[in-house]
């Protein structure tokens, strides 16, 4: 299958390995690629994804686990994968504070074994989906990639170890890889066929939608923050947007013929408040659900919101959407799919 690709893209349909595609940001990445005339073969154990979207995607699927060096390699054999995006990972910081050894095996054995199948393979083309957590609370603000690296989770030090074991296999092994550092990942495809899904729900725009939704109390974690309403403040990135800077990490590496690692922020450069994302997603539904203050939860930094200029230079990408327009999306992804992907399949009504 060969399709028009855009301009400055690549000629051929270079074939993507894509690692968690079945999660969130991978099948939404996929889909994204596959319009873009990528091929994609997606790998999930689809321990935390959804079976629903390989089907959406028709696109090959090996179902593996990471962890199973064995199993992985053998799956892979004979698939002529040009690149490889490696999404695949548990990513619940709080979690990862109760069950760090889940975290370590899973985030870093996983990508170890992913690391030495490309080795064997002959692949050496990597994008790897790191985490705007690397940074801890930032000391400056809007962070950007010079800042010290401060990890406050098992989570975030997951991806920090996984950033220095793939700039080894640079180094060593001859990989030419980037690491792309998100911030808040949200919202849905503006078409409305695909979103998050998670039971429960760990981030704030779908726990408030849903909330809202179901009429049920929404709470946020803590008023007192050093902030101008008092709650926290983060950065949100629409998660086409996401996809897109995966595009332009991957044609930088499909033209690059040398080894090298660097790493890029991927946000807006803007952060909101709970309240103002509250606020956002009463006037786009048009639902006054209320809203009670609970306690902080642990290990949140007050603020955190990224500079994304050295992604919009060098991978000549930026970010399109408002958090209106992710606000949005998801609103009508949750209001549409109140179960996931599982309510497409309900018979109608
Ligand atoms: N969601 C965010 O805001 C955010 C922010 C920063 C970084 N990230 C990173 O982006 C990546 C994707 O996040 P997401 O929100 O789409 O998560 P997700 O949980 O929706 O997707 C992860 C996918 O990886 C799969 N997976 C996990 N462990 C595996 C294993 N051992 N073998 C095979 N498959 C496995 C899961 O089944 C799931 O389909 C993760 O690496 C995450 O750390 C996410």
């Amino acid at each position: 299958m060969v399709k028009k690709t855009h301009s400055k893209s690549i000629k051929t349909s270079p074939r993507i390995l894509v690692t968690g595609g079945a999660g969130y940001i991978g099948s939404i990445t996929s889909k994204k690629l596959q319009e873009a005339g990528f091929e994609v073969v997606i790998l999930d154990n689809l321990e935390r994804g959804n079976r629903e979207v390989i089907d959406l995607l028709q696109t090959p699927f090996l179902e593996v686990d990471l962890r199973d060096y064995a199993s992985l390699r053998a799956k892979l054999a004979g698939e002529k994968i040009d690149a490889v995006i490696h999404f695949a990972a548990y990513a619940l910081a709080g979690e990862s504070m109760e069950k760090p050894h889940l975290y370590f095996e899973n985030n870093i054995l996983g990508t170890l074994n992913l690391l030495r199948v490309m080795e064997e393979q002959g692949i050496k083309k990597l994008v790897f989906s790191s985490s705007c957590a690397i940074y801890g609370t930032p000391q400056q603000l809007p962070v950007d990639e010079s800042a010290p690296e401060n990890p406050e989770s098992v989570y975030a030090e997951t991806k920090r170890i996984g950033e220095k074991l793939i700039q080894w296999y640079c180094r060593t092994r001859g990989f030419q890889a980037l690491a792309l550092r998100y911030f808040n990942a949200s919202g849905a495809l503006l078409d409305g066929s695909m979103g998050q899904f998670q039971d429960p729900f760990s981030h704030i725009i779908p726990r408030a939608i849903m909330a809202a939704l179901q009429g049920e109390k929404f709470t946020i974690f803590g008023d007192d923050y050093p902030t101008p309403d008092g709650t926290c403040i983060r950065d949100y990135i629409h998660v086409e947007d996401l996809a897109q800077a995966h595009r332009a990490g991957l044609e930088k590496l499909l033209r690059s013929t040398k080894p090298f690692f660097d790493y890029y922020n991927l946000g807006v450069g803007k952060g909101y408040s709970n309240k103002e994302i509250v606020a956002m997603i009463r006037e786009v539904s048009g639902l006054d659900f209320s809203v009670e203050i609970g306690p902080r939860r642990p290990g949140d930094p007050a603020i955190i919101y990224g500079d994304n200029q050295k992604a919009c230079r060098e991978l000549n990408w930026e970010p399109r959407y408002s958090l209106r327009e992710i606000v949005a999306s998801a609103y009508r992804w949750h209001r549409e799919h109140p179960r996931g992907y599982s309510s497409s399949l309900l018979p109608k009504q």
